[in-house]
């Protein structure tokens, strides 16, 4: 109630947000995903909502009903989920990339179900786009007023800071969200995360266990209090 009364600090910002897990064809009914529930992008995508930004979600594979109150795009696979942000890129002041993309994808999609003809199969897998870095890569090259502030996620299980520093850099977001998801209550298809915020200049936030939407809320704060900043 006190968030709907209160003022809305993102009124007139366009916030686009990843989510999910993409779906990787092998044939018509076969494929490679992850385990990514898409919770922690659904819980920006409310935050965000409620601080009143025009919040596009492009959504991978999901196992939670998506939230109300903000344009949802399906999406399927990597490729896709690349298409789909980067048209949007022009129009956007925010982009958060949470969802879980699969960094390989079949180099052959078979047109027909496939048959069980020999003892063993190799699959053979071709990299993916990376979204993050194309992003970045498009951003390098807009003037200031048109960069959206941008905000990647790192999923790691050794070396957290050194991971989540060097995709930051590679990758030229503004923020980074990293989780260790050896940890029991953070990363793919719980309802709760424990993460750091990193920034250009290192650790910005390291946050307690916490409900994915208390994470968000949290991670909105810090987003506005570093656009403004940048105003200044
Ligand atoms: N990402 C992306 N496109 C990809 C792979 C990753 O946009 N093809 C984004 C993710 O959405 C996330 C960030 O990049 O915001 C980091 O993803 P992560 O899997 O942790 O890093 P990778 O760069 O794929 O490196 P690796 O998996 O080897 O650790
Ligand atoms: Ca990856």
């Amino acid at each position: 109630v006190a968030m709907l009364a209160g003022p809305k600090p993102l009124s007139g910002q366009r916030l686009v947000v990843t989510a999910g897990g993409t779906v990787e064809r092998i044939d018509p009914v076969r494929y490679i995903t992850n385990d990514s529930s898409g919770k922690m992008g659904f819980a920006i995508a409310e935050a965000a909502r409620d601080r009143g930004a025009e919040v596009t979600l492009i959504c991978g594979k999901t196992e939670a009903p998506v939230p109300n109150g903000v344009l949802v795009v399906k999406v399927d696979s990597a490729i896709q989920m690349h298409d789909e942000v980067m048209k949007r890129l022009p129009d956007a002041d925010i982009v958060v990339k949470a969802a879980a993309v699969a960094d390989y994808r079949p180099l052959h999609r078979a047109e027909h179900k496939m048959k069980k003809t020999s003892e063993s199969l190799t699959l053979e897998l071709v990299r993916n786009p990376d979204i993050l870095q194309a992003v970045g890569e498009w951003k390098s090259g807009q003037p200031l007023k048109d960069k959206p502030f941008v905000v990647g996620f790192a999923a790691e299980t050794t070396d957290v800071e050194k991971h989540a520093m060097d995709k930051l850099n590679r990758k030229k977001c503004d923020l980074i969200v990293a989780n260790d998801i050896t940890e029991a209550g953070a990363g793919f298809g719980t309802e709760t995360n424990i993460v750091t915020v990193y920034g250009a200049e290192g650790p910005v936030e390291q946050l307690p266990q916490m409900i994915k939407r208390a994470v968000a809320e949290r991670l909105m704060d810090i987003v506005l209090s570093r656009m403004n900043r940048g105003k200044e």
